[in-house]
């Protein structure tokens, strides 16, 4: 089983790029970040007060327990129709509103809510969890800010993309689908929590700034390519 764990900071085409990868070599595809956006929904749809000065930690990881341990969600790992559910329903247009993108920083740099993330994530990448709607017999593709480094360090290819936060910016400013997004100040929250500005010792780093996104696909096309 190849494991290709990929990082990086907002905005720089991790996903559309993932998901090509794992769709060129028919692996699934596990987008964390949708997982952290899960848990933000939904502690917003619990009522708890992401706003608050000291929000109320307790009440969150609760809730992100509840919606991680019982099995509310399920992920659905095919890379041609990447699903996130809550109790069957369809969340996947809802965990990417403005709201849940200006809140998420506060429910993901928890410590608790990371450990339960990451134990359900790797649950996923290992083949223990039941997908909703692909199993992964040959690969996977992880994305995240902190799989090549602590959800899947032993991963067989570890890719940090990086670009300029200009480009990266204008990148999301030009996704219809994304609510606003401020991805300096969601950066700056969540590089306190993770590091994902650097290549960790054996991480390839691929700049995109000057690239296109064909360009970019070869190169980690190339990378799996190289270790299978
Ligand atoms: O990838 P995306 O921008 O959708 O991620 C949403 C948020 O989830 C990030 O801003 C970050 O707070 C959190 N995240 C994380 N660790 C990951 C993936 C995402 O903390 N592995």
């Amino acid at each position: 089983m190849i494991r290709v764990a990929i990082d990086g900071p907002a905005g720089v085409g991790k996903s559309s790029t993932s998901k090509a990868l794992a769709k060129h070599f028919g692996y699934a595809y596990l987008d964390t970040g949708a997982m952290y956006r899960a848990a933000a929904w939904w502690c917003l749809h619990e009522g708890i007060d992401l706003d608050a000065a000291t929000p109320d930690e307790d009440a969150i990881v609760t809730a992100v327990g509840a919606l991680f341990v019982d099995g509310h969600l399920e992920m659905g790992l095919d890379p041609q129709n990447p699903t996130v559910s809550c109790d069957g329903l369809d969340i996947s247009a809802d965990i990417r509103s403005a709201e849940v993108s200006s809140h998420v920083s506060v429910v993901s740099g928890i410590p608790a809510v990371r450990h339960l993330l990451i134990a359900a994530q790797r649950a996923y990448i290992d083949g223990e969890a039941d997908p909703e709607s692909f199993s992964h017999g040959s690969g996977i593709v992880a994305e995240g800010r902190d799989i090549t480094t602590v959800v899947a360090p032993d991963a067989e290819v570890r890719v940090l993309m990086t670009a300029r936060p200009e480009v990266r910016q204008a990148r999301r400013n030009s996704q219809a689908a994304a609510g606003a997004d401020d991805v300096a100040k969601r950066d700056k929250a969540d590089s306190k929590v993770t590091s994902f500005l650097e290549a960790a010792d054996g991480v390839v780093t691929v700049d995109n700034s000057d690239i296109d996104f064909q360009q970019t696909l070869d190169i980690l096309i190339n990378l799996v390519d190289t270790a299978i």
